[in-house]
């Protein structure tokens, strides 16, 4: 008899990074893969399901305009608790640290179906940074029953937690995975703003910032640098496709707008997104994702936060930990732009977040697994 999987997530980064595992999942006669997507985003999610051509069966389209984590989460509960009850998954499978993620795993344990953990073993410590990630994060990891860490740091801490060792699969980052997928060939910009953008003789620098723990003056902090530097420097212009958050928007928009050399942005599609990771300069953002991902185009990243839970990065010289200071922002970008060594030496670092393998990993790994007969309840 085969397994049934299924597969939830809810937002951009997830989609992105269970893509690949899907796609794997997909190709085993032996596996029925179901996936259910929240909607907790709705265009960044659907940008990269229809890129990956993924067949969502369940949509529960919960995203209502800036709504509270509390709200979002009673809806992903009991939305995925219907769903849950009706297919009877062996195996449910969530990724990284969002409220889809923690909520849909809570709503796994408590039907009793085994959870897999996605990027599993990410940790600060820090319980308000990333503000709600690492609690989230930290709560799946007590309820998974199986671990997926990116990398042997990641694993570490999930054995210093005590978790057990044989439940504990290192695979790398699907992040690289799917990258390579989208990058296997150079295609056109698909948005046409991107055509406006002097790659060959200007230096471009991709922003990005969207953190709740950075929302409102922190925020204006970082934007008011990055201005500030492309002001300072001729030669160079930035690219921020703006998160659809009005939060971040209407932020944005005040400090960033108006200037020639800074292109304010609808969200980019993954693979315009690729091809601007390998034709610019270098990446400033607080996201998690393209910590893992722009390093793996040569592309130094300065994190715009206060800690990350991607330690291996900056151990590794991909990544610089600047904080979210206005004058340690544009100290750290003056260097990169001044210096050619100090640029060379983080573009030239070794990526450590994977081969591109990780979803092939994963699914070995799901195959393998006593999943036994389905607890009753
Ligand atoms: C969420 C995740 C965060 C992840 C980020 C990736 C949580 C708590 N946060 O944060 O971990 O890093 O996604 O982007 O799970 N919106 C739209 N259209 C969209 C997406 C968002 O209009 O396609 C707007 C809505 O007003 C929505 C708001 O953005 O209410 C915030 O979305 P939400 O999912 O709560 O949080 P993010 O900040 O995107
Ligand atoms: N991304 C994208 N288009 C954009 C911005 C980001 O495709 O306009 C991709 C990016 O390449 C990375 C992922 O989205 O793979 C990161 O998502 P985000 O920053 O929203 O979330 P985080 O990784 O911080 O959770």
């Amino acid at each position: 008899m085969g397994i049934k999987v299924i597969s939830i997530f809810g937002t951009r980064p997830e989609a992105i990074k269970m893509a690949p595992v899907v796609l794997e999942l997909n190709k085993h006669p032996e596996i029925e893969s179901k996936v259910v997507v929240t909607g907790q985003h709705r265009e960044l999610l659907d940008q990269v399901t229809s890129l990956f051509r993924l067949k969502v069966d369940y949509d529960l389209d919960v995203m209502k305009q800036q709504q509270t984590l509390t709200e979002l989460s009673i809806r992903v509960l009991s939305g995925i608790e219907e769903i849950l009850l009706k297919e009877k998954p062996d195996l449910v499978l969530v990724h990284g640290d969002t409220i889809t993620a923690f909520v849909a795993s809570l709503a796994a344990f408590y039907q009793k179906i085994p959870v897999g953990h996605v990027e599993a073993g990410l940790r600060t410590y820090d319980k308000y940074s990333p503000y709600p990630e690492e609690v989230n994060r930290q709560m799946i990891d007590i309820v998974a029953d199986y671990y997926f860490a990116p990398t042997e740091f990641a694993a570490d801490n999930l054995r210093k937690e005590g978790k057990d060792e044989s439940r504990i699969f290192v695979t790398g980052n699907t992040v690289i995975d799917a990258l390579l997928w989208v990058t296997m060939q150079d295609f056109p910009f698909i948005n046409k703003e991107l055509e406006k953008v002097d790659f060959d003789n200007n230096r471009v620098i991709l922003l990005t910032t969207h953190r709740r723990e950075n929302w409102g003056k922190t925020m204006e902090g970082i934007h008011e640098a990055v201005r500030q530097l492309v002001e300072e420097y001729d030669d160079v212009e930035v690219i921020f496709p703006v998160h659809p958050n009005p939060v971040v928007k209407q932020v944005a928009e005040k400090i960033l707008g108006g200037h020639p050399r800074i292109h304010l942005l609808e969200p980019l599609e993954y693979r315009d997104m690729a091809m601007v990771e390998k034709l610019g300069c270098f990446v400033m953002t607080d996201s998690g994702g393209l910590q893992e991902e722009a390093p793996a185009l040569d592309n130094p990243v300065l994190v715009l936060r206060d800690t990350t839970e991607r330690p291996e990065g900056v151990a590794a010289g991909t990544l610089k930990l600047v904080g979210v200071n206005k004058e340690d922002i544009l100290r750290e970008a003056r260097i990169l732009l001044d210096d050619n060594d100090a640029f060379e030496a983080m573009a030239d670092a070794k990526n450590p977040y994977g081969d591109g393998t990780a979803s092939q990993q994963i699914v070995h790994a799901i195959l393998q697994m006593d999943l036994g007969e389905k607890m009753s309840i």
